[in-house]
């Protein structure tokens, strides 16, 4: 009888949901971003709805349902293609907000002098859009789309949101307790903390502003005079989904607006590992460390010093093994220890998930970690640029991690490291509870993605939005109900005061004085 029950509904609910036309567009030139938005969209085509995609990587096969518009721009080659002195020079020693706004935002920006662009501008589309989906990082002036449409926009954050980030919906960021995106992570702030976040917050949101400010010239040239302004589009987005976790980026506020869906890329669709990789795994009985730097990086490039340590430190873990990404191992210097094997791409989800893994060396990239916090597998940290510094210290901060820099890597520093992940079992431990957590929901975070994008289209882009948006900051903050509290306050000590020195003017002659005494 129950299942007949069920049945019925899932034949109901099939009946209800509708195929919507649905506009995406990744401006992102980066495979790591990339991954969250492309499981986004396949999971809404898997849904039954119509996706034409813009972005810089097409599928290699067609995905049913899944319409590719690639932006022609040839990009530089980072994949598999990044050395040493590539990321010292372009990416160590620069200001991180700068680089996100100057050439990860307003360059990006020139896509819509693209014709994939021009033609999605000038052409009625039919059927016509229900949707735009658009990247929230720095390049918004895309937004603009979800106006000359006529639609609501959702944005796609693949982080949690930068400071810049909360106005948009109206969220409010309680900076007591949570420190912004840009920050180190720290718990139980103290004042000096707290007040450093607040001026931290504000100045790189100002920042922000200040510097993706033309791109509301760029969305006027291309979609007219009477189009809005970048910010005044990022005040219309009817919802923004964040690739952050309460199990693991901890409690924070969030209005309705604003809904936390990390993990959503982790989807096992890959195919399977390469035979002979995986009977190396198999065999490993004594288990193996998994040791990658990420899609770009080419560990073989690394200075002698840090691949010294490296070779003398992980060779003496055998019969421990060690599966170690080098895009072009004929690079590596000789004598690489037996235990070592190398790799040049891998399904990774699957290799974090094979029996035999007993930790994960990462540079603290989001998605690779999300990916072994999902398959609970404790982590050694070595960050290299941009947010990994932050995921590595919060990671530490839970025990499910520990961080070492490479900069100042020494044989006992790693052994030390390689020691305790493997034999304390605390960090075993507690990544089973948090890997417990992370997975343990009403629904997957594919799914309440796609249930939050559709009830904003059943119901129009202003469902879920807060009054907030509408208000001043100060408003919001209650900065005026305040001060004239404190003013009113002042004002009644003042008056009372006033009052009381009168009164006992009045009556002091009387009471006090001895003369008068006297002459009563
Ligand atoms: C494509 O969308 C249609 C509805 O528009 C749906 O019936 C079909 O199952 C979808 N195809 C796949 C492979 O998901
Ligand atoms: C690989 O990176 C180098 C810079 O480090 C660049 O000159 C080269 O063009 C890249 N390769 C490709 C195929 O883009
Ligand atoms: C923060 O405060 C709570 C409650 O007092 C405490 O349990 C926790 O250990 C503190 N965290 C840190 C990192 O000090
Ligand atoms: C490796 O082990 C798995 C699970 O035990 C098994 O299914 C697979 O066939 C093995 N593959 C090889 C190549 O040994």
């Amino acid at each position: 009888m129950k299942w007949i029950l069920y049945y019925m509904l899932i034949w109901l609910l099939g009946k209800q949901s509708h195929s919507y036309r649905i506009l995406v567009v990744l401006p992102f030139p980066g495979l790591s971003h990339m991954q969250f938005h492309l499981q986004m969209s396949k999971g809404l085509a898997r849904h039954g709805h119509q996706i034409d995609v813009v972005s810089f990587f097409p599928q290699k096969k067609p995905y049913p349902n899944y319409t590719d518009l690639v932006f022609p721009i040839s990009l530089p080659k980072l994949v598999n293609n990044m050395t040493y002195e590539f990321f010292q020079e372009n990416f160590r020693n620069q200001d991180q907000v700068y680089y996100y706004v100057d050439s990860l935002g307003n360059a990006l920006c020139q896509g819509l002098e693209t014709e994939v662009v021009k033609e999605l501008i000038s052409r009625q589309p039919n059927p016509p859009y229900n949707l735009l989906i658009v990247e929230i990082f720095a390049a918004h002036c895309f937004m603009a789309f979800g106006h000359h449409l006529k639609v609501p926009v959702v944005g796609l954050s693949s982080s949690a949101l930068y400071p810049w980030g909360n106005d948009m919906v109206g969220n409010p960021p309680n900076l007591a307790f949570v420190p912004n995106n840009l920050l180190e992570h720290m718990e139980n702030m103290s004042f000096w903390q707290r007040l450093y976040n607040v001026l931290h917050t504000y100045y790189y949101r100002m920042y922000f502003n200040y510097y993706t400010s033309p791109q509301s010239d760029m969305i006027k040239k291309y979609f007219g005079p009477d189009a809005p302004g970048v910010r005044e589009l990022e005040h219309d987005l009817a919802l923004i989904l964040t690739n952050s976790h309460l199990a693991i980026n901890g409690p924070r506020p969030t209005t309705p607006a604003l809904v936390e869906v990390g993990g959503l890329h982790i989807q096992d669709d890959d195919p399977e590992i390469p035979a002979d990789h995986l009977k190396w795994l198999n065999e490993s009985k004594d288990g193996f460390i998994y040791f990658t730097f990420g899609s770009m990086m080419q560990i073989e490039s690394f200075p002698k010093p840090v691949l010294d340590v490296l070779y003398k430190s992980l060779g003496k873990l055998a019969p421990i093994r060690v599966f170690m990404k080098a895009p072009q191992p004929e690079k590596l210097p000789p004598g690489l220890p037996k235990n070592i094997r190398t790799f040049t791409w891998i399904p990774q989800l699957k290799v974090l998930r094979h029996k035999n893994i007993r930790a994960f060396i990462t540079h603290g990239g989001l998605m690779g970690t999300q990916e072994a916090i999902h398959s609970a597998v404790p982590m050694i940290g070595m960050p290299l640029f941009a947010d990994q510094f932050t995921n590595v210290d919060l990671y530490v901060s839970k025990k499910i991690a520990i961080r070492l820099d490479y900069t100042d890597m020494t044989e006992s520093k790693l052994d030390h490291a390689l020691n305790e992940i493997l034999h304390n079992p605390i960090y075993k431990e507690t990544m089973k509870k948090v890997s417990e957590k992370f997975k343990d929901g009403p629904m997957s975070p594919l799914d309440t993605a796609i249930y939050w994008i559709e009830y904003v289209i059943r119901h129009g882009k202003t469902a879920l939005r807060s009054p907030a948006v509408n208000m001043y900051w100060w408003q919001v903050a209650l900065v005026d109900v305040y001060v004239f509290l404190t003013i009113t306050a002042l004002i009644i000590v003042f008056v009372t005061v006033k009052i009381i020195r009168f009164i006992s003017k009045i009556l002091s002659p009387a009471v006090n004085t001895p003369h008068s005494k006297k002459v009563n």
